[in-house]
């Protein structure tokens, strides 16, 4: 199954986030998952595993399991890139040893200090205990940067990421060629109804990340409080016979919105992927509507960029 994106390009609405997955693990993973039926995987230069993707992916496109074609391959400017978009763009290219990506995003709206081409230590903090922000690049220098990459072939599709409706909306009147994915936190209990349907409206595709509410992810970047945990979840979960995760994805998918899982499980690969036979009815999808708790639960920019980012 996949969404149509604003180019005419087709984005499969279930992909594979490879965030904090092991570079030890990262091929395996790939490999089995591209082997279950994923096609659609979403990198980053930040997660650092653009290389290990790259290794998998030849092996994947070399021994005949899939074609190119067949991959839809998301790649992400880092914030200390904003200045370099032409250059990183093609230092993530060359690691993942692809001569195009579906799809590049920005991946915040924000251009911190640069680091150097492909160096995302600019996460770290500077003296004064806050992330070291460039104020001199404007988001829509660095958007039309991200146009050139479309003109050169580099890329198929362009987008934003953790944009909110002001700057999605700037972005709408200064791009020429428009964004056709926001890539937003949402789930069941940060359901930002009216940034997602803005989004839709205008002819942007929102892909969930964090489409599980991080699960029983890392405390120290998310929050305690797991989606998955909720009452109502698990009632429908019984009522489906499937799992709380599965009612999270199936949710997310049904409102039209990409998902891309994380899992370093073989199981649970299966099991996130394994969500298009059932459907929610319009009742439970209204029920699921009233367990939102506006709880954002990727705390990274509070917890280790020593500032708000979203103040
Ligand atoms: N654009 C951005 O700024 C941004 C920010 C955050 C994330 N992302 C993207 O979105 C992807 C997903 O987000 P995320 O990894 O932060 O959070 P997530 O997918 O909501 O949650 C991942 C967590 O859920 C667990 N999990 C996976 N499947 C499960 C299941 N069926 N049942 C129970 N637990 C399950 C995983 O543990 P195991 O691995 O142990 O299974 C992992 O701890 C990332 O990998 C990344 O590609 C983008």
């Amino acid at each position: 199954m996949a969404i149509t994106l604003n180019n005419g390009f087709e984005m499969p609405i279930m992909g594979l986030g490879v965030w904090r997955m092991e570079n030890n693990e990262i091929k395996d993973l790939i490999i089995n998952a591209i082997k279950i039926g994923y096609r659609h995987f979403d990198c980053a230069a930040y997660y650092k595993s653009e290389a290990e993707i790259g290794k998998a992916l030849v092996e994947a496109i070399q021994s005949g399991l899939v074609k190119r074609e067949e991959l839809f391959i998301t790649s992400k400017l880092w914030n200390s890139d904003h200045g370099h978009v032409l250059e990183a763009c093609k230092n993530s290219l060359k690691k993942l040893q692809l001569e195009y990506l579906d799809l590049y995003l920005v991946h915040f709206p924000m251009a911190t200090k640069h680091t150097g081409v492909g160096n995302t230590t600019s996460s770290e903090l500077a003296e004064d205990g806050m992330l070291d922000i460039d104020t001199t690049i404007s988001l829509e220098t660095t958007w039309h940067a991200m146009e050139d990459l479309v003109y050169a072939g580099l890329v198929r599709s362009i987008g934003i990421s953790n944009y909110d409706i002001f700057t999605t909306r700037d972005c709408l009147a200064y791009s020429k060629v428009k964004p056709a994915v926001n890539q937003i936190e949402t789930h069941p209990y940060f359901q930002r109804e009216s940034l997602v349907k803005f989004c839709q409206k205008h002819g942007i595709c929102v892909t969930a990340h964090t489409p599980l509410g991080g699960a029983d992810a890392n405390p120290q970047l998310f929050g305690t409080i797991s989606c998955l945990q909720d009452p109502l979840l698990q009632e429908l979960a019984e009522k489906y016979g499937r799992s709380p995760a599965q009612i999270a994805l199936r949710w997310g998918i049904q409102r039209n919105t990409a998902v891309i899982p994380k899992t370093s499980k073989l199981k649970r690969l299966e099991e996130n992927l394994d969500v298009f036979y059932f459907k929610l009815t319009k009742e439970d999808m209204d029920l699921i509507k009233t367990i939102d708790k506006k709880y954002r639960t990727n705390l990274i920019s509070t917890l280790a960029w020593g500032m708000d980012i979203y103040a």
